[in-house]
């Protein structure tokens, strides 16, 4: 089987490698020479991902009989429908149904519509005249979030990224003056998670949950990021998500599978709903269309071994052996090596020396992203989340253990969050629900108000890039 993989961060590097290792061939289209896919891929052009026609032509140049489409951008722009058009089975829903993504509007209008309880309460200002009152509709802290795709970056929550309401209510005009449209939602107060799924014609196949590390400093300082690591656990739960919680946030996956297929979206991908677990269970921050990055490298480093080009290939034709759908009951780690001062100003250029058979032996894969190759062992870091270290033992802090142990034979500037997956972080975020459980606790915002966003559906068929 020959596979075109879109893409050529370390999400993509992780998809790649798991291609290989069922013996499937893999032809890469990115914008960048990825230097983990360089190695492993039979072919491989610089293309921008978002250039439906010339991704089409390479596919059809390689004669790729399946295609997976790494990250956002391509699907927002359609590239999963054209390669569709040209007869390639693809990974990834099209246009439409990666608005669940890219329009975070769409996404609160399509729970609404299909009566899925699991959003927080959302108003959507029309203009900037209208903010203020919105505002005034929050009794607690809110959050102020661009409409479209931001790579993680342009949600504004107070009490991180501002404090008082009228910041907000700044911030939120200046969206508006940019011409995009702004979501105002009541903040939720919990623990988050991703709970991903293969999502086809004929079901929903979940994978392990995970946690990402979305603030670019420890102690989860510093502004959002698309995420500085993640771990899972053992049992494909969290320490702090119990099975009924889980099996809720899976619930809402597969209610909103459902609620796309109802509108005549056909959804073939993965569709990966970052939840809140709060005292009254799970609530939908948003949805993505695609594998998490950090968190896809979570969930295949877990895959059974053997046979994820026929999963991809069945996801990618409508009919999924669920069989293939078997992930290692192991706990991982994955820590992102990121330029220094990344998330705010980040510092490119620096080189990074890794010993790769050292690393190996710690039992932790290395994984490549915004890097590129300079020289044997080496790579010179970008802007961007650079190489991605996954570690994977019986127990997450033992994961993290190995991974920390690998960063001794990394030498380099960088940063990387030390944080992720100690004890101390596991116990502090447990304790974290314990509290918010407790009986007597403050009252949780939920039940939940279900308020469908109050301005009419964008008009605009591609949500602007408003943050890159
Ligand atoms: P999003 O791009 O929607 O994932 O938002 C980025 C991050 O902002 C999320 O991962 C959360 O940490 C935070 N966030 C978004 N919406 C909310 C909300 N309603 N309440 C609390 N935090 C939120
Ligand atoms: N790690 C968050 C994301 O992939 O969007």
């Amino acid at each position: 089987m020959r596979f075109l993989l879109v893409g050529g961060g370390a999400r993509e590097h992780a998809i790649g490698a798991a291609l290989v290792r069922a013996g499937a061939e893999v032809v890469v289209a990115s914008a960048n020479a990825n230097p983990g896919l360089e190695r492993l891929a039979a072919a491989s052009a610089r293309i921008d991902p978002t250039e439906a026609a010339a991704v089409v032509e390479f596919a059809r140049r390689t004669r790729a009989e399946f295609a997976a489409v790494g990250p956002e951008a391509p699907l927002a722009a359609g590239v999963a429908d054209a390669l569709r058009a040209a007869e390639v089975p693809t990974v990834g829903p099209g246009k439409d149904g990666a608005r669940i993504e890219s329009s975070k509007a769409f996404c609160r209008e399509l729970l609404a519509r299909h009566g899925i309880v699991a959003s927080p309460k959302v108003v959507t200002p029309a203009s900037v005249e209208e903010v203020d009152r919105a505002v005034a509709q929050f009794a607690g802290p809110f959050v102020v979030k661009p409409d479209g795709l931001t790579a993680g970056k342009g949600v504004w929550v107070q009490g991180a990224d501002f404090l008082d309401p009228k910041e907000g209510a700044v911030y939120a005009k200046s969206l508006l003056l940019q011409g995009g449209r702004v979501l105002l939602e009541e903040k939720l107060e919990g623990e988050e998670f991703s709970q991903m799924a293969f999502v086809t014609d004929d079901g929903v196949y979940p994978m392990p949950a995970v946690q990402d590390f979305k603030r670019a400093l420890e102690g989860n300082r510093g502004g959002n990021t698309g995420g500085m690591g993640s771990y899972s656990q053992r049992d494909h739960l969290l320490p702090f998500l119990p099975p009924a919680d889980r099996e809720a946030a899976i619930e809402i996956v597969r209610k909103t599978a459902g609620a796309l297929r109802a509108e005549g979206i056909s959804y073939r991908g993965v569709l990966y709903g970052g939840f809140m677990l709060t005292a009254g269970g799970p609530v939908l921050v948003e949805y993505n269309a695609r594998f998490g990055d950090p968190e896809g490298i979570n969930a295949l480093t877990l895959y059974e071994e053997g046979n994820f080009a026929a999963l991809l290939a069945g996801v990618a034709t409508g009919r999924v052996d669920p069989n293939l759908v078997r992930f290692r009951l192991r706990s991982t780690v994955v820590k992102y090596l990121v330029p220094p001062g990344y998330g705010d100003r980040p510092r490119p250029g620096g080189v990074l020396e890794l010993d790769l058979p050292e690393i190996e032996a710690e039992g932790v894969h290395v994984l490549y992203g915004a890097v590129e190759a300079a020289g044997p062992g080496a790579v010179r870091l970008g802007s961007g989340r650079g190489v991605a270290l996954v570690g994977e033992a019986s127990a997450i802090h033992e994961a993290g253990s190995r991974v920390e142990a690998a960063l001794r034979h990394v030498r380099g500037d960088y940063y990387v969050r030390h944080d992720i997956g100690t004890k101390e972080d596991l116990a502090r975020r447990v304790e974290h629900l314990r509290q918010l459980r407790a009986p007597g606790a403050k009252p949780s915002p939920l039940p939940l108000s279900v308020a469908a966003p109050d301005a009419p559906p964008s008009s605009a068929g591609t949500p602007e890039q408003l943050h890159g």
